[in-house]
Order: structure tokens, then C-alpha cells, then sequence
């Protein structure tokens, strides 16, 4: 069934787990998601970004989501990742999104400010859930120093006055994850997202949880953490199912016979990261 992102992150804050949100570009990705869901007995999030409804549209990322979640036998939420673009998130809202990202981490505090009222503005009145970033979650390949990283981090006194003064439903923080595979071990601050889950009361949210450890993510979830992001180990999987199929069989001409293989590794991996969130048993 399809249900807000903030029914589900409401839920995840009060039991102490957190929910996937998985990022969607085609139906084996969707079909994949949805049945490491019901086979796990997980809520889960369909996440959009700006990549993905560039690759394939708007229009079939909201239909595919909501054929999804509409059959799904569990909680299933429609999230925009990373929305920029006023616009955008408007046209998202309008093809049944349940749940927008206003990422405003790249402006000065008041003006991450202005720009997530604005969009809370709308999407509140029609049901739709927001979430913000503060800090600024870079990507691996960012050629930068660990004092330069640890600026980019999210500040504690900063994310009290954000979430009082926007009244935002979720917040993305920094805290030492990049999107895209880690070169080394990525070191989190779980000091920084202590003392930020005890100045906020609303649900944290974790980016570019792909290569993270098990046991960080466990440990970023028992501090707080009620929604976590997948993306590249996701992908990594796909690559892998089709990559055995090509080299195992190079005559191979039928998509059916190559994707198919490829959803079930990624059925595999997202069904795992599940059991790791503790978002099993919990629809
Ligand atoms: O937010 C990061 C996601 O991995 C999206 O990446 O824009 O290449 O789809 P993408
Ligand atoms: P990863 O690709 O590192 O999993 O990050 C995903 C993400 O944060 C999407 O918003
Ligand atoms: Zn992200
Ligand atoms: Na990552």
C-alpha cells in the first residue's frame, strides 16, 4: 500500500529500526525492491534522483512506484531524492509522490532555510512529506582534506534552529558517509550524531550508505538514524548479475534471460540490507 515517507519514519523513530530507501531507475529495480519488501516484511522507500528521472522521466518512475506500492503487500513510500528544483518537486507532488527531498545544503544556512519552508509550504496542505539537508554529503570522489571534510559536517546548534525554524519532517545530516563506493573505510561521527539526535526530535536520515560497515549502520541506527539510503550496492549488484550472464554466455541476446538474473542479486543484496536496518517483521 502507498503511504507517506513520515508514517513510515514516525514509525521507524518509535520502534528503533530504520527504513531502506533504495533508489529506482527501471522496473527490475522497482520489481527487485518490492519483493525484498514483502519477502523481508519491510516498509520501504522508492527513491527518484534528479540521474534517474533524467534517465527515464518522471511520468514512468511515478507510475512504475505506484503500480508497486499500490500491489505491494507492504507500507510502500514514493520519494523524491535530492529535489533542487522547485518546479520539479511540484510536478513530482502532482504524479502522486508521497514524500520530497529539498536539498538546499549547497546555500548559506537562511537560504537552505527559505527554500525548505517554501516547498513545506505546499507539499504539507496536500499530505506529502519533506525532508531537508544540512551539512553537505559529498561524493567519494571528491578531492578534498579531512579538515575540509569535517567542515562540510553537520552542525549540531545549526540543526536545532533549522528544524524549529522550517518545521521540516526529516533531516539529511553529514557526518563523514559519500555517496558512490569508498576507497578506504568510511569513518563516522557518531559523537556529532549523538549530540544532534539529542537536539532535534524529528527523524535522521543517513546518505550514501552504500560500503558502509554493518556494524555502522547498526550503530548509527541505535543512536537514531530512521532512514537510510541505497544506492551504489544496488547497482553493484545489477552489474554483478549481468556481467555473469554476458561473460557466462556471450551469445546471450534476450534482455529477459540477462535482467532477470540481474534482479535477483539485487533482490538478494536489498533483502539483506533490510535484515542489517531491522526493518524486517515490521509491516
Ligand atoms: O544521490 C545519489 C544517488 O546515488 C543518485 O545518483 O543522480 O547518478 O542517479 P544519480
Ligand atoms: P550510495 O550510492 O552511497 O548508497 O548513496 C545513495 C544516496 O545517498 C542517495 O541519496
Ligand atoms: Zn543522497
Ligand atoms: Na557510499
Amino acid at each position: 500500500m502507498l503511504v507517506t515517507g513520515r508514517e513510515l519514519l514516525d514509525d521507524a523513530q518509535k520502534n528503533g529500526y530504520a527504513v531502506g530507501a533504495f533508489n529506482v531507475n527501471n522496473m527490475e529495480i522497482v520489481q527487485a525492491i518490492i519483493e525484498a519488501a514483502e519477502e523481508t516484511k519491510s516498509p520501504v522507500i522508492l527513491q527518484a534522483s534528479q540521474g534517474g528521472l533524467k534517465y527515464a522521466g518522471v511520468e514512468y518512475i511515478a507510475e512504475l512506484a505506484k503500480i508497486a506500492a499500490r500491489n505491494a503487500s507492504v507500507p510502500v513510500a514514493i520519494h523524491l531524492d535530492h529535489g533542487t528544483d522547485f518546479n520539479q518537486i511540484m510536478k513530482c507532488i502532482r504524479y502522486g509522490f508521497t514524500s520530497v527531498m529539498i536539498d538546499g545544503s549547497k546555500y548559506a544556512l537562511e537560504d537552505n532555510i527559505a527554500i525548505t519552508k517554501k516547498v513545506i509550504e505546499v507539499a504539507s496542505p496536500v499530505g506529502v512529506s519533506v525532508e531537508a539537508e544540512l551539512g553537505k554529503i559529498g561524493g567519494t570522489e571528491d578531492d578534498i582534506t579531512v579538515d575540509e571534510r569535517e567542515a562540510t559536517f553537520t552542525d549540531p546548534d545549526e540543526a536545532a534552529k533549522f528544524v524549529e525554524e522550517t518545521g521540516v519532517d526529516s533531516l539529511a545530516i553529514a557526518i563523514g558517509t559519500a555517496h558512490g563506493p569508498y576507497k578506504g573505510e568510511p569513518k563516522l561521527d557518531f559523537d556529532r550524531l549523538k549530540t544532534i539526535r539529542e537536539r532535534i526530535a524529528i527523524p535522521i536520515v543517513l546518505h550514501g550508505s552504500s560500503g558502509v560497515p554493518e556494524e555502522s549502520l547498526k550503530k548509527a541506527i541505535s543512536i537514531g538514524v530512521s532512514k537510510i539510503n541505497i544506492d551504489t550496492d544496488v547497482r553493484m549488484a545489477f552489474a554483478k548479475g549481468v556481467t555473469k550472464v554476458i561473460t557466462g554466455n556471450p551469445n546471450e541476446y534476450d534482455p529477459r534471460k540477462i535482467l532477470g538474473p540481474a534482479k535477483e542479486e539485487m533482490r538478494k543484496a536489498i533483502a539483506e540490507k533490510m535484515i542489517i536496518f531491522g526493518s524486517n517483521g515490521r509491516a
